[in-house]
């Protein structure tokens, strides 16, 4: 799996930290910026570049959005086809994001987590695929309202 990566500038410590993970995992990714604290590139901006990529590999890769709560990057990535983002700062909704939702990309909050827990979420999400099984006809009836609403 590759990963794609991004944030906004209240959240490139926990970027860096995390690609440091990536890294030691073995694991491909792309950083899609941003790479400073000064830059002032809104969030909203580096959700799309990444949700783009996701796009056209066919959802092949997923991707992590980091900002200061998550929520920004994770409200402009789920105005896109296809994609299934959630903010997770715990183990658990980290689990159900893809067992349960089929998530596809993972937000995180610099501003609400710590570094070692944000290390254990994206290890944890890492291991994870969805299954065919009782939530498929959930996460198909989100396919279906996106069908509708997404034209
Ligand atoms: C800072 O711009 C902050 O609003 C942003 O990083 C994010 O938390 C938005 O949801």
């Amino acid at each position: 799996m590759e990963i794609v990566i991004g944030c906004d500038n209240a959240a490139v410590q926990l970027k860096n930290t995390i690609i440091d993970l990536l890294k030691a995992k073995g694991i491909p990714f792309e950083d899609m910026g941003c790479h400073s604290c000064g830059d002032p590139t809104y969030y909203p901006l580096v959700a799309k570049k990444v949700c783009d990529r996701i796009i056209a590999s066919n959802y092949q890769k997923r991707g992590i959005l980091i900002c200061g709560t998550g929520l920004g990057m994770c409200m402009t990535a789920n105005k896109f086809r296809g994609i299934r983002a959630a903010v997770c700062h715990d183990i658990f909704s980290t689990e159900r994001s893809i067992l349960s939702n089929d998530g596809n990309v993972l937000c995180l909050g610099e501003r609400v987590i710590g570094p070692e827990l944000a290390k254990r979420l994206v290890s944890e999400w890492l291991t994870l695929t969805f299954k065919d099984g009782p939530s498929t006809p959930k996460v198909d009836a989100i396919k279906r309202i996106e069908e509708e609403t997404m034209k």
